[in-house]
């Protein structure tokens, strides 16, 4: 059979797998689901295209995927991110693949296409950050006729533009075909999400999505937790620059803010947050960090992490003020929140693999950390198995749901009922020796609940 699969070097599939093993017994969620539904099979017939970070514990998720007997296509959703041994690993247990740590724009969005051919193409989406949605999407609108990209406002738009015009051309009709048959997607990340709502108002969402990202299980532990011990590791991979003493400043303090600033204060540094929302400001201060504005201390902080979701928060302006050898980095899903566009024009040293020195107008040196893409994937290998496996779960649910009931969703934004949420929780218990207590029926009428869960009301924040 011809191959299948774009990987770096197949010959890394056992080196893969030894990994996989080991993710597997730090991913209690996955295992379980494979044990609960592995026989009855609840995702047969689903054709999944997934589009997210190709990783061990991606894989672990893929595998999963395909013991509850899903067909799956993958690719990644960022250009950095592919642990390349976990590509190999899967592509040889015979599951397309397609991904390359490194990739060009131009390789990731036909990579992307190529994990939509399926022989009768998808029927489901699992996304990160929503580029496989905003693919069939804008694809099936410019098959109607509107222009979907007018002017490209980045060289990405500009491939995806390419890329649509490229898929028209070679089976007209594709997209909107695709688009009809998938019954719904299921969302990893916050600025994934907000494309979804954003979609969903305008009218431009035609299936049901659930929301993973805003399970408690994900966004409160993934963002969170999973930040706060892969930030410093991705840092730490590409400078090997001594953290404690360094000034360090985190832009944003929503989820990934707080498990960022926590990381960095983690390893000694001197934490500084800048926020936009008074509340996520105020919890910064009184978690005790200094909160101030960018401007006021970009002249003498050492580090800089981008956590917004947001675009344009590190400015020209900015780095242009930055004091020698000042390391810049993102840790939000897309590149815009840094503008490295506007440094193309400055001198690029390439010092390894995804760090870069760039020579300012006036001699400083700044280090640029995967040219504005997320760090903690392009520089190290992203969060932990063990949370991963909590927003995994979560993902896996939310498939099972989509493919067995979506006829009973409208299409719209939906996250998983709170039993569920509780229920992944409850999955990693016991892989670290927590003994829950328990209610007894008084007591659970007391508080309004009853002893089994949900023990909170859908407007607890936790
Ligand atoms: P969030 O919405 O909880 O937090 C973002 C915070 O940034 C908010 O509090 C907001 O007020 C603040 N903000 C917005 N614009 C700002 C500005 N110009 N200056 C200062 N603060 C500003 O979102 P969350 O969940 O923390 O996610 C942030 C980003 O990280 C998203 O793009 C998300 O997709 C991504 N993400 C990345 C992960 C990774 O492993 N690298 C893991 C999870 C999420």
């Amino acid at each position: 059979m011809a191959k299948d699969y774009i990987v770096k070097d197949i010959n890394l599939a056992a080196y893969g797998r030894k990994e996989l093993d080991i993710a597997e017994t730090e991913m209690p969620g996955l295992m379980a689901c494979r044990e609960e539904y592995g026989s009855s099979k609840p995702l047969s017939g689903a054709r999944i295209v997934g589009s997210l970070h190709m990783t061990i514990q991606t894989a672990v998720l893929i595998e999963t995927l395909v013991a509850l007997g899903a067909d799956v296509r993958w690719a990644s959703c960022n250009i950095f991110s592919t642990q390349d041994h976990a590509a190999a690993a899967i592509a040889e247990g015979g599951t397309p693949v397609f991904a390359v740590k490194g990739q060009s724009l131009e390789e990731h969005w036909d990579y992307l296409d190529k994990s939509f051919m399926f022989e009768d193409g998808p029927n489901m989406i699992l996304d990160d950050g929503g580029d496989a949605t905003l693919y069939v999407l804008l694809g099936a609108r410019a098959e109607a006729g509107e222009d979907v990209i007018p002017v490209p406002q980045s060289e990405e738009e500009e491939v995806i533009k390419k890329q649509i015009a490229k898929r028209m051309k070679e089976s007209p009709g594709w997209f909107t075909k695709v688009r009809d048959q998938i019954k719904g997607v299921s969302e990893e990340t916050t600025t994934g999400v907000h494309r979804l709502y954003d979609l969903h108002k305008k009218g431009h969402l035609p299936f049901p999505a659930i929301n993973v990202n805003d399970s408690v299980t994900k966004s409160k532990f993934d963002n969170k937790y999973g930040c706060k011990e892969s930030l410093v590791d991705g840092i730490r991979r590409a400078t090997d620059t001594m953290m404690a003493g360094k000034v360090a400043v985190v832009m944003g303090y929503g989820d990934v803010g707080k498990g960022s600033a926590a990381s960095l204060k983690g390893a000694g540094a001197r934490v500084i947050v800048t926020e936009v929302d008074p509340i996520c400001a105020l919890q910064a201060a009184m978690d005790g960090f200094q909160v101030t504005t960018l401007e006021d201390v970009v002249a003498t902080a050492d580090i800089f992490v981008t956590t917004t979701g947001n675009k344009d928060v590190i400015r020209i302006e900015h780095m242009r003020e930055m004091k020698d050898m000042a390391i810049v980095g993102n840790i939000g899903h897309f590149d815009n929140e840094i503008q490295v566009a506007a440094l193309k024009n400055h001198k690029w040293t390439n010092i390894k693999e995804q760090v870069d020195m760039i020579e300012m107008p006036n001699g400083n040196r700044l280090i640029l950390l995967s040219e504005g893409r997320l760090l903690n994937l392009g520089n190290a290998t992203g969060h932990p198995s063990f949370v991963m496996s909590a927003s995994f779960t979560n993902q896996v649910l939310a498939q099972i749901e989509l493919w067995t009931k979506g006829e009973e969703y409208k299409p719209g934004v939906y996250i998983l009922p709170k039993h569920l949420d509780e229920k992944v929780a409850r999955l990693h218990l016991d892989r670290i020796g927590v003994k829950l207590s328990k209610l007894n029926p008084d007591q659970a009428a007391y508080i309004g609940v009853t002893p089994e869960g949900p023990f909170k009301p859908e407007h607890y924040r936790y």
